[in-house]
């Protein structure tokens, strides 16, 4: 048929390739539209069936295996891939709140998630409180008949405090509210969240699945049916679609995320501990450290622990001193988004003062530190590089 095709009809429709190729790697497949064999098969289409194709946005061969590995890799039932992070935590929001509902967020949490709640839920007319996220189960005393989700970020993104999810989520759900819990620190394997109480688990895939700080992609891991159908709703109706090429990325990321995380893991507790013996650090804030708030509780829920910790630089050291830390670093990257094969260092001016040492005394400069998969003695040298900046040498 297609031979007796003009030559511009024939650069449309190419010939099919033959079935029974076989190899490692998942498909990778670009869609928008879907074909279908038939009049009746189109009619009978459904977003919502996964055993069949509907349209580029719902699921493609590419996609569906990789939602599938990302809740397998968590323990949920199901997840929905978004293209980014932050697009994972709203889709998250959007799908448990209406106008006149509230809900409770961490005041450490990822600072978007707050400038969401603050704006467009706030448009939407859902109301927000900020808790302390060591408040456990007296988030009791902040729960209200409107309340209808409880967010739980742990450890919190920058000061790092291990939230009591299992208290947090027996209150929730006394009060008929949904707890979702950015899980993104723990790649979703650290802390087993839906063994905890959560309804909703969300990944920013940009980090440990994804691996290499090349692609933004989120999720958001329900732990039933019932969940996984609303938040699915929700993603139809926002039209959230992820690239076919950035699905292979994760895909393949994600067949080595095991082993960087346990690298990772290890490195960065070996650079806690170092650190913390460092005349220039204050207090370090790393789950696994007795100097983290909530250690207690990490060392209860946790399996391990990831790349990403914070240190409190004693108050001496000013502005000036802090930034020709950082500046001096020259494999340590400045710049947010961790969980890749690079170290990242970020210093949080606005957050200096904002913990405490760890007796008590006032703190000083916060640095986020990024452990990536260089060799350690390497870092520790570049990290000595910055002490002697620090010190003005
Ligand atoms: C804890 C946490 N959640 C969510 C996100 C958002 O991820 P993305 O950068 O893919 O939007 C980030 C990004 O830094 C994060 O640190």
């Amino acid at each position: 048929m297609l031979a007796d095709a003009s030559p511009v009809t024939r650069l449309i429709h190419t010939a099919p390739a033959p079935a029974g190729f076989a190899s490692l790697t998942q498909p990778v497949h670009h869609a928008s539209t879907v074909l279908f064999p038939s009049v009746h098969d189109h009619e009978i289409r459904d977003g919502f069936d996964e055993t069949r194709y509907n349209y580029g946005l719902s699921h493609t061969p590419t996609t569906l295996p990789l939602s599938r590995a990302v809740a397998d890799w968590e323990g949920g039932y199901n997840a929905l891939l978004t293209p980014s992070g932050l697009s994972a935590v709203s889709l998250a929001m959007l799908s448990c709140l209406s106008a006149g509902d509230h809900v409770l967020i961490p005041s450490n949490a990822y600072v978007p998630a707050k400038i969401l709640a603050k704006g467009l839920l706030s448009r939407l007319g859902i109301t927000h409180t900020l808790y302390d996220p060591l408040i456990g189960a007296d988030i009791e005393s902040l729960m209200t008949p409107a309340t209808r989700l409880v967010w739980v970020e742990t450890p919190g993104s920058i000061t790092m405090e291990v939230a009591d999810l299992p208290a947090i989520a027996k209150v929730a759900h006394a009060h008929g509210a949904q707890v979702a819990v950015d899980n993104t620190w723990s790649s979703g394997s650290l802390l087993r969240v839906f063994e905890k109480g959560a309804d909703l688990s969300v990944q920013a895939l940009t980090k440990y699945h994804g691996g290499h700080g090349d692609l933004l992609m989120g999720a958001v891991v329900t732990a039933d049916h019932a969940g996984w159908h609303r938040v699915r709703e929700t993603s139809h109706e926002i039209g959230f679609g992820v690239s076919a090429d950035d699905a292979f990325l994760v895909l393949r990321g994600m067949q080595t995320m095991a082993l960087r995380l346990k690298h990772v893991g290890d490195v960065a507790l070996s650079m806690a501990n170092w650190l913390a013996a460092r005349p220039e650090i204050q207090r370090v804030l790393h789950p696994a450290l007795p100097s983290c708030p909530g250690h207690e509780t990490w060392k209860r829920d946790f399996t391990g622990s990831s790349g990403l910790f914070s240190v409190v630089f004693d108050p001496q050291y000013d502005d000036a001193a802090i930034a020709r830390f950082v500046d001096s670093l020259q494999l340590f990257g400045i710049g947010a988004s961790w969980g890749g094969t690079a170290s990242l260092a970020l210093v949080y001016r606005a957050m200096r003062g904002k913990v405490a040492g760890q007796n008590g005394e006032p703190g000083g400069h916060i640095v986020r530190l990024n452990i990536g998969l260089e060799a350690e003695a390497d870092l520790r040298a570049d990290l000595l590089r910055g002490m002697s900046a620090l010190h003005g040498a």
